[in-house]
C-alpha cells in the first residue's frame, strides 16, 4: 500500500452531555493512501459521520477529540478553529448527503466555486471563473459555462451533488470525505455520482473516504472497506474478501440485510445499537450477536489479522470451525 495520506490512530470523539459522556468514537485506526478509495460502513449511529466531522473540526466546541488524525503527515488534532479553516477545503474536503443545505441559494453556482477557489488561492476573478467552468466540466455537468451562471434551485439533486464535488476538489485537496453522498439519490444517479468519484480518485489521485450505511454502494467502487460498530472498527479488508468471507458476525448481519443478494426478504440484524453513554464492556456487538459467549464481554477486542483482512471478533477461529464463517 502507498503511504497513507489520511491516517487515524486511536482516534476518539466524545460529547459531554447533561446525562454523562457520549463516547461516539472509541479508538479508530484508518489508513487511506493516495489514489485509494476506502469505504467506511456501518448502521446508523455507529460513529461514521462523527469520526470525520471531528477530524475536520466541524463538531461543537465542547466536543472532546483525542488520538491522532494526520493529513500528509500533519496532525489535525489539537488545532484551533482558525487553523482548521485553512486546512478545510484546501487539504481535506467533505461532501454530504444533502447538497442543497451546503449551497447558498441566492448565489450563482459559478460564483460559489469562485469563492471557494479565492478562499485558499491567490487567483484573479477571471481565472477563478474559468477554473470553475473547468471544474463543472470535470464532474460531468453539460454546458458548464451556462450552468455556472445558474442558481442551485435550477439544478437537479444529482447535478447539485456534482457541484458539491466540484467545490470539494476545487483546491485539489489530498483527501475527500464523502458522507452518504448518494443516499438521497435514485439508483441511476447514484451510479453516475460514484463514477465521478472514481474518476477523481484515478485522475487526481485523491485519497477518498466513502461513508455509507449501504454495503451495496461500497461494493461497486471502493478498494478496501472498514466496518464500524459502536464507535469502533470491527472488521476491515479488501472489498472482494469482505463480500466472499465475513469474519465478524456484525458484517455478516449487514450483508444479510442487503436487498440485492437475490433474496426476496430482508433480514435486519435483531436488536439495536448500544447506548453510547454506557457502551457494553468487551465486544459492543455481543448483546446482539447469536454467536456470543462469555469470552466476548471480557475485554474490548482490537482488530487483528485474520484471513486476508483483519477482524475484531475474538471467536473468529471458532466460528470457522463451527462452520458459521468461512475463510
Ligand atoms: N452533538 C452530539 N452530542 C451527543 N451525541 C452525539 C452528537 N452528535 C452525534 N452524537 C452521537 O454519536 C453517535 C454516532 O453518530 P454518527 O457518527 O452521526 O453516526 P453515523 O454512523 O450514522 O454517521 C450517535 O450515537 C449519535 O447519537
Ligand atoms: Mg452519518
Amino acid at each position: 500500500m502507498s503511504e497513507s495520506v489520511l491516517q487515524l490512530r486511536d482516534f476518539r470523539v466524545s460529547f459531554p452531555t447533561m446525562n454523562g459522556t457520549v463516547q461516539a468514537v472509541r479508538g479508530v485506526d484508518l489508513d487511506v493512501g493516495e489514489g485509494e478509495m476506502v469505504g467506511v460502513v456501518g448502521e446508523s449511529g455507529s460513529g461514521k459521520s462523527v469520526t470525520f466531522l471531528g477530524l475536520m473540526g466541524l463538531l461543537p466546541k465542547t466536543t472532546v477529540i483525542e488520538g491522532s488524525a494526520t493529513v500528509g503527515g500533519d496532525e489535525l488534532v489539537g488545532r484551533t478553529s482558525k487553523q482548521m479553516r485553512s486546512v478545510r477545503g484546501k487539504r481535506i474536503a467533505m461532501i454530504f448527503q444533502d447538497p442543497l443545505s451546503a449551497l447558498n441559494p441566492v448565489h450563482k453556482i459559478g460564483r460559489q466555486i469562485v469563492e471557494m477557489l479565492q478562499a485558499h488561492q491567490t487567483i484573479s476573478k477571471q481565472d477563478a471563473h474559468n477554473r470553475a467552468v473547468e471544474l463543472l466540466d470535470i464532474v460531468g455537468i453539460p454546458q458548464p459555462d451556462q450552468r455556472a451562471m445558474q442558481y442551485p434551485h435550477e439544478f437537479s439533486g444529482g447535478m447539485r451533488q456534482r457541484v458539491m464535488i466540484a467545490m470539494a476538489i476545487a483546491n485539489e485537496p489530498e483527501v475527500l470525505i464523502a458522507d452518504e453522498p448518494t443516499t438521497a439519490l435514485d439508483v441511476t444517479v447514484q451510479a453516475q455520482i460514484l463514477e465521478v468519484m472514481q474518476r477523481i480518485q484515478h485522475e487526481l489521485r485523491t485519497a477518498i473516504v466513502l461513508i455509507t450505511h449501504d454495503l451495496g454502494v461500497v461494493a461497486r467502487v471502493v478498494d478496501r472497506v472498514q466496518v464500524m460498530y459502536a464507535g469502533r472498527a470491527v472488521e476491515r479488508g479488501s472489498v472482494d474478501d469482505l463480500f466472499s468471507e465475513q469474519s465478524h458476525p456484525y458484517t455478516r448481519g449487514l450483508l444479510e440485510s442487503l436487498p440485492a443478494l437475490g433474496k426476496d426478504r430482508l433480514v435486519p440484524i435483531p436488536g439495536s445499537p448500544p447506548n453510547m453513554l454506557q457502551p457494553p464492556p468487551g465486544c459492543a456487538f455481543a448483546p446482539r450477536c447469536p454467536h456470543a459467549r462469555p469470552v466476548c464481554t471480557l475485554e474490548m477486542p482490537e482488530l487483528r489479522p485474520f484471513g486476508n483482512g483483519e477482524t475484531a471478533c475474538v471467536r473468529a477461529e471458532e466460528l470457522v470451525e463451527e462452520g458459521v464463517v468461512s475463510v
